[in-house]
């Protein structure tokens, strides 16, 4: 009876995953999406505390203690945590997953070599790609936080020849796997403690060479690695919750990965072997004489509110000043006065998937007037004057003309295509991929230097004048 009611939940909180998924892939529904999955984790947990456990009974206080001191942290970091620090947060849960997967494998290994418990081949087998990818998914997503968290320079963590140096560790650990697996139970508890510490070697080594830019990447592709590590734990205990929790997360990751490749138009080879970011030498700069035009708050004010259409282009640079809700209350303003506004939303805008849609939903932007790359860039050339809030790469047009450049292939928007350009920045710094705009010197182009927040509230202020 009580098995029957522990699959009964497990069933409920896999439909529950599932939905939550389903849910969270428009912007209207995901915050439901979240919180059914997160309901359907709860019953998932309820489950296997109240499931028939051997030994359970010594266990509660541990149990318990762990989720209780897990809970409370996740909590208070998840509430912490500042929008543009998601992807490092990410990274560390991803970490802490493969930290698991290590755990709950070496803790079978152990029994194994001692001879408390006997796996066969298959049983062997899936421990030891739990084992391995949790260990290559535990240091790559500390190496990653490290990195984004501006804690760790890539520089420091590269060797010369770096590519070849991963691919002799990547042979070593293959090997050493496979001679634990060939020899069974004959092997000690040693080798197998050889080969978690050169997985772990060989995780922070293959995400030391990839550049700055590319880690939203390599984190999905890592969270994909710990969704797989915990469908193999799923079978190791034979719990089919862990493993459909396990495969959902090595799916979902695994495709986000995909559409960010396709998004910025690069092989998940050519981002693994790295070479992105810091082009600065690689890529054109601006001619030495060039100089970039600015204009005042005033002036764009009045030309924006006497203007019929304007789309604004969000980045990286809005979710920092988070100018969100400024720049709708601008909308509504020149909306007021007739005036068509419409947002160009660039899939890898910002530094995660999604992170514009997240941010102009907080300020509730209606959905329908979010363009993507297609609509965005057809619509271009008949948008009076379009406002680009804190964006650069999503932006720069040497990612069509340009074939020295690093972002080279990359589908942009074709701001240049409207009639007048402003853009929002503080300096002429470059963005992420670390290389120089020839937007920002076009005829087209003025550049209204500041904080997006401050500047936008300027111009709210200035438009409300008028
Ligand atoms: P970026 O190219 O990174 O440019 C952001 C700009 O915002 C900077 O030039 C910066 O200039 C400006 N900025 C920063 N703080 C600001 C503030 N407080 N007020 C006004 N401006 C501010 O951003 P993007 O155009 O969104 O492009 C995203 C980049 O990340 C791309 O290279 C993309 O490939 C990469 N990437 C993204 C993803 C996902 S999934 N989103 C995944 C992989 C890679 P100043 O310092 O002069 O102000």
């Amino acid at each position: 009876m009580l098995t029957s009611i522990v699959n009964l939940l497990y069933l409920i909180g896999a439909v529950a995953f599932v939905w939550g998924l389903r849910l969270m892939s428009t912007p209207d529904s995901a915050r439901r999406g979240n919180t059914l999955a997160s309901i359907g984790m709860g019953l998932a947990i309820v489950a296997t505390l109240i499931a028939p456990m051997p030994n359970a009974a010594n266990n509660y206080a541990w149990i318990l203690g762990g989720m209780v001191l897990g809970g409370a942290g996740g909590f208070m970091a998840a509430k912490r945590v500042q929008m543009t620090a998601m992807p490092q947060m990410v990274s560390i849960f991803n970490g802490l997953g493969g930290a698991c997967a290590v755990v709950l494998a070496m803790t079978e290994l152990v029994h194994y070599y001692d001879g408390t418990s006997v796996m066969d081949q298959g049983q062997l087998f899936i421990v030891l790609t739990t084992l391995l990818i949790g260990a290559i998914a535990f240091t790559g997503s500390m190496l990653a936080f490290a990195k984004l968290q501006g804690l760790v320079w890539d520089s420091q963590v590269t060797l010369p020849y770096h590519t070849v140096v991963n691919w002799i560790l990547l042979a070593a650990t293959i090997g050493l796997t496979a001679y634990l697996f060939i020899g069974g139970s004959r092997l000690g508890l040693g080798m197998a403690l050889g080969l978690m510490v050169l997985a772990l070697i060989y995780g922070f080594s293959f995400v030391a060479p990839i550049g700055g830019a590319d880690m939203p990447v390599v984190i999905s592709l890592l969270n994909s690695f710990t969704g797989l590590s915990a469908a193999a734990a799923g079978l190791i205990y034979n719990n089919n919750i862990m493993l459909v929790g396990g495969i959902l997360v090595g799916a979902a990751g695994t495709i986000l990965t995909v559409l960010m490749c396709q998004a910025m138009n690069r092989s998940l080879f050519n981002v693994l072997i790295g070479g992105f970011g810091g082009g600065a030498a690689a890529a054109k700069g601006a001619d030495g004489d060039q100089v970039a035009k600015t204009v005042t708050i005033n002036d764009a004010a009045i030309q924006l509110y006497y203007s019929q259409s304007v789309m604004f282009v969000p980045g990286y640079g809005l979710a920092v000043a988070q100018a969100q809700k400024v720049t709708k209350e601008l909308e509504d303003l020149l909306e007021a006065n007739g005036v068509d506004v419409k947002y160009a939303i660039h899939p890898v805008a910002g530094r995660m998937p999604g992170h514009m849609n997240v941010l102009l939903a907080e300020a509730d932007v209606p959905y329908p007037k979010l363009l993507d790359l297609e609509d965005a860039n057809s619509q271009l050339p008949n948008t009076d004057i379009v406002v680009i809030v804190g964006a650069n790469d999503v932006v720069n047009p040497a990612a069509l003309d340009d074939p020295g450049s690093p972002i080279y292939g990359m589908p942009v928007l074709n701001v240049w295509d409207a009639k007048h350009v402003i853009v929002l920045k503080r300096s002429m710094s470059p963005g992420y991929a670390g290389i120089q705009n020839p937007l920002f010197f076009h005829d087209k182009t003025r550049m209204l230097f500041g904080d997006a927040k401050d500047s936008i509230s300027k111009l709210v202020s200035e438009v409300k004048t008028l």
